[in-house]
C-alpha cells in the first residue's frame, strides 16, 4: 500500500495525559465514538440489548471482551474490495467474560450461580459470549455504524463446528467422540490477538483455553500415566484441575461433557470420551470474513500454545511467507512458521480464499527462537529431523502432528529462550523488522526458587525492581518490546539479530535501572500487549493491559515511530543477589524515546484494557477495542450501579442499562486527516 502524497506529519497531535476518569480520552482534534458493544444484535430479528442480565440469543449478538480485530473492505455492491475505506466487515475476537466465582456475572440477572453445578441456561449463554464475530460496518456522511441486518454478520462460538487442518489433522491426539477420525472439533476459545493474511482472510489466536477444562483427581492413573499426562501438565492441567466456569456441569449432553478432559471411556484411542478434547484448542484459526458458508480451519502446523497475534513477513514474490507468533504465558517462547509454498502475487485476490490458506498455512516448517547474550539469535526447527527433539527424554514425539500439538514440549527440547510473556507481534512495513511485546513476568527474579522462576537474561533483562527501581518487588512488572531483524534469507532466515526497542516504565523511575528508554510523562506506560504497525501510515501502535500502573492511570494506547535494530547501544544491569553475589546482565537498548517518536494517544475507561486495532486503507478511520471496563467491580455490588467501578459506555450515551460493556470504538480526525497525524 502506497501512502498518499504529501502525507501530514505523523505524531503532530498533542499527547493526552494519564487519566483515571471513566471515559475514553483522545487528543484534541480527534473524536471517538462507540460503534459495537457487548450484546448488540447482529440480525434484524434480534431484540435490542436490555443490559440487565435477561438478554439471550448471544449466537446473534456481539460477544464479550472484544480483543484483536481486522478490517476487510467491501465495495458499494458488497464484493471484497481491499482498498475500500467507507464500507467493510470487522472480524472481532470476543476473548472472555468478566467473571468472579465461576459466573460471568454482568450477563445474568442475579449475577448467576457461583457454585457447581452451573445451570444449563447460564452455561449456554456463556459459551455463546466467547468466540469471534464478523460484523459489517459502514460510513454514512462522516459517521460510522455497524449494520445490524447485514448478511455478512456471523458469530462463531465455543461450540461452532470447525475443521482441523495441517500436520495434526487426523492424528491420534485429536480423536474424540465428536470426531473419531480426528479431523473436526467444536468451537474457538479465548480469541486474543489476530492476523490478516495477504490473501484476505482473518486469523484468530486461541490463548487461555486450558483453564476452561477440568480433569479428574485420579486421571493420571486412569491414563496409565502415559505421555498424555506430560502434555496435559505442560499445558496447565494437572489432575484435579477445576475449570474456570464449570461448563462441564451444565448437563449430560456432550456439549457440556466435552469440557471434562478425564479418561472416562474404555476405548483405546479416545473415541468414546473427551480425553483428547483439549488438543483441539490452542491454534491459529483461519476464517473467511467474506463467506460465512465456509467452515473455520484450525491451522495446526503453526503450533499449539497460548496464541496471540499472527504477523506476516512482507510478501515477496517467489519467496516463502513467514508468520511470527508468541505464546503468552510466563517463560514461554517466540515462534515462526515458514510456508513451503512461495508467494505468488496472484494470490492477493484469490477465487478461493480458504484453499489459499491451505496452500500457505498447512505445509511448511515451525521454528522457535533462541535469543543469545551477544545480540544474535537462531530460529530452531521443530521437527523429528532435529536430534534434540528425536532424542528428548521427557516426551517421545511420534510424528510432526505430535510436535505441533505439543509445541511447548518440542521448544523445551531444543533449549529455546524463555521470554517475559510474548503477547502481540507485528512487522514494520518500512524494513520488515519484527516487534514483540513482552507484557511482564512475575517469575523473573534475581533470587529464583523453584523451576518456574528465572534469573534475568539479555533479552529479558529486568527483574527485582518495582516501577521506581527500588528492590522491593520480584519480577518484571512493566514489560518491554523486543525486536528482531532477520539475517540472510529474510522470511526463511535461521539467524537474526535483536535489541530491546522500548522498556515500559514510570517516567519518575530510576533511569539507570528501570526507565531505560528515558520515558517522559507524555510517554510512560506499563505492560505493553496489543502491538500493531499501521501498513498505511507506518505508525507502531502500542496498547497496554496493566496491573502495575493502574493506581496512576487507566490503560492506554501510544503511537510510535521507531528506528531500527541496533540504533541504540549496550547497557549492563547489575543486581545484588541474596547470596551476596552480584548478577550482571548485558542487554541492547534501542535509541531512547523522543517526543516526536513516542506519544500517548488514548487512555481508556476504568478497569479496561486497550486491545485490538484496525484501520481503513486511507488511514483516516481507526477501530479500537475497549475490553472489560469495570472488571474490578465486586459481584456483591451488582444490584447497585453506583458501586460499579465503570459505567462505560452508558455514561458515554451508548445503550441501555448501567452495566459496563466491552465495545469497539471508532476514531476519526475532525479535519479529515489520517489517524496519528
Ligand atoms: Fe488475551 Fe495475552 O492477552
Ligand atoms: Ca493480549
Ligand atoms: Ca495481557
Ligand atoms: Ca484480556
Amino acid at each position: 500500500v502506497t501512502p498518499p502524497p504529501n502525507p501530514e506529519k505523523l505524531l503532530a497531535f498533542s499527547a493526552v495525559s494519564k487519566s483515571l476518569a471513566d471515559v475514553v480520552v483522545v487528543p484534541a482534534g480527534y473524536t471517538a465514538t462507540v460503534l459495537y458493544a457487548l450484546g448488540d444484535p447482529l440480525s434484524a430479528t434480534t431484540p435490542a440489548f436490555k443490559n440487565d442480565g435477561t438478554d439471550n440469543d448471544f449466537e446473534q449478538r456481539a460477544g464479550d471482551h472484544h480483543d484483536g480485530m481486522e478490517f476487510f473492505g467491501l465495495s458499494s455492491t458488497g464484493t471484497p474490495a481491499a482498498s475500500s475505506s467507507d464500507r467493510g466487515v470487522l472480524a472481532i475476537n470476543h476473548e472472555a467474560t468478566t467473571d468472579q466465582q465461576l459466573s460471568s456475572f454482568f450477563l445474568h440477572a442475579n449475577g448467576g450461580t457461583t457454585t457447581l453445578p452451573r445451570p444449563a441456561a447460564e452455561v449456554d449463554k456463556e459459551v455463546a459470549l466467547h468466540g469471534v464475530a464478523v460484523v459489517e460496518v459502514k460510513k454514512s456522511g462522516s459517521a460510522w455504524q455497524y449494520v445490524k441486518e447485514s448478511s455478512f454478520n456471523r458469530r462463531l462460538t465455543a461450540l461452532s463446528d470447525m475443521e482441523l487442518s495441517g500436520p495434526a489433522r487426523g492424528n491420534a491426539l485429536l480423536v474424540t467422540k465428536y470426531s473419531p477420525t480426528g479431523v473436526r472439533t467444536r468451537g474457538t476459545l479465548n480469541n486474543c490477538g489476530t492476523g490478516k493474511t495477504p490473501w484476505g482472510t482473518f486469523l484468530t489466536g486461541e490463548e487461555n483455553w486450558s483453564g476452561y477444562f477440568t480433569r479428574g483427581a485420579a486421571d493420571d492413573a486412569a491414563r496409565g500415566n502415559d505421555k498424555s499426562v506430560a502434555s496435559l501438565k505442560r499445558y496447565g492441567r494437572n489432575q484435579g484441575a477445576t475449570s474456570r466456569h464449570g461448563w462441564e456441569t451444565g448437563g449430560a449432553d456432550d456439549k457440556y461433557a466435552r469440557w471434562n478432559n478425564s479418561k472416562l471411556g474404555t476405548s483405546a484411542n479416545g473415541s468414546d470420551d473427551y480425553r483428547n478434547e483439549m488438543n483441539g484448542m490452542g491454534y491459529i484459526v483461519e476464517i473467511d470474513p467474506y463467506d460465512k458458508a465456509k467452515a473455520a480451519r484450525k491451522r495446526t502446523g503453526l503450533g499449539r500454545f497460548a496464541h496471540e497475534s499472527a504477523a506476516f513477513s512482507l510478501p515477496v514474490a517467489g519467496q516463502p511467507l513467514a508468520v511470527y507468533m508468541g505464546d503468552d504465558s510466563r517463560n514461554e517462547y517466540i515462534y515462526k512458521w515458514v510456508s513451503a509454498a512461495v508467494w505468488s502475487a496472484a494470490d492477493a485476490t484469490p477465487a478461493d480464499r480458504m484453499a489459499t490458506g491451505d496452500k500457505y498455512l498447512d505445509s511448511g516448517k515451525l521454528y522457535v527462537a533462541k535469543l543469545n547474550a551477544d545480540g544474535s539469535g537462531q530460529w530452531i526447527e521443530l521437527s523429528l529431523a532435529n536430534a534434540a527433539i528425536a532424542a528428548y527424554a521427557a516426551y517421545k514425539f511420534a510424528d510432526q502432528g505430535d510436535i505441533v500439538v505439543n509445541a511447548r514440549l518440542a521448544a523445551d527440547a531444543v533449549g529455546a529462550t524463555k521470554m517475559d510473556r510474548p503477547e502481540w507481534c507485528s512487522v514494520n512495513p518500512k524494513n520488515g523488522e519484527i516487534y514483540y511485546s513482552l507484557t511482564n513476568n512475575s517469575n523473573r527474579t534475581v533470587n529464583p526458587s523453584g523451576s518456574s522462576q528465572l534469573t534475568p537474561d539479555s533479552a529479558n533483562p529486568r527483574a527485582y525492581t518495582d516501577m521506581k527501581g527500588t528492590t522491593t518487588q520480584n519480577g518484571n512488572p512493566n514489560g518491554h518490546i523486543v525486536r528482531l531483524k532477520e539475517g540472510t534469507g529474510a522470511a526463511q532466515a535461521t539467524a537474526f539479530t535483536w535489541d530491546v526497542y522500548l522498556f515500559g516504565a514510570e517516567a519518575s523511575a530510576d533511569a539507570g535501572k528501570v526507565n531505560l528508554s528515558n520515558l517522559t510523562a507524555d510517554q510512560d506506560f506499563s505492560s505493553p500487549d496489543g502491538l500493531a504497525f499501521s501498513p498505511y501510515t507506518g505508525i507502531c501502535w502500542i496498547q497496554t493491559d496493566d496491573g502495575a500502573y493502574t493506581d496512576v492511570t487507566n490503560c492506554m494506547m501510544l503511537a510510535a515511530v521507531p528506528g531500527q535494530v541496533g540504533d541504540g547501544g549496550k547497557v549492563t544491569l547489575t543486581y545484588p543477589q541474596a547470596s551476596g553475589a552480584t548478577l550482571a546482565v548485558d542487554t541492547f537498548v534501542g535509541k531512547k524515546a523522543a517526543p516526536d517518536t513516542l506519544k500517548r494517544f488514548l487512555v481508556g475507561p476504568v478497569g479496561s484494557e486497550i486491545t485490538g486495532i484496525a484501520e481503513t486503507p486511507d488511514g483516516k478511520t481507526m477501530f479500537v477495542n475497549i475490553q472489560h471496563p469495570g472488571e474490578t467491580t465486586s459481584q456483591a455490588n451488582l444490584a447497585d450501579p453506583s458501586k460499579y467501578t465503570s459505567q462505560w459506555p452508558s455514561n458515554a450515551g451508548y445503550g441501555a442499562g448501567k452495566r459496563p460493556r466491552s465495545a469497539t470504538i471508532v476514531i476519526t480526525k475532525n479535519d479529515g486527516g489520517r489517524i496519528g497525524s
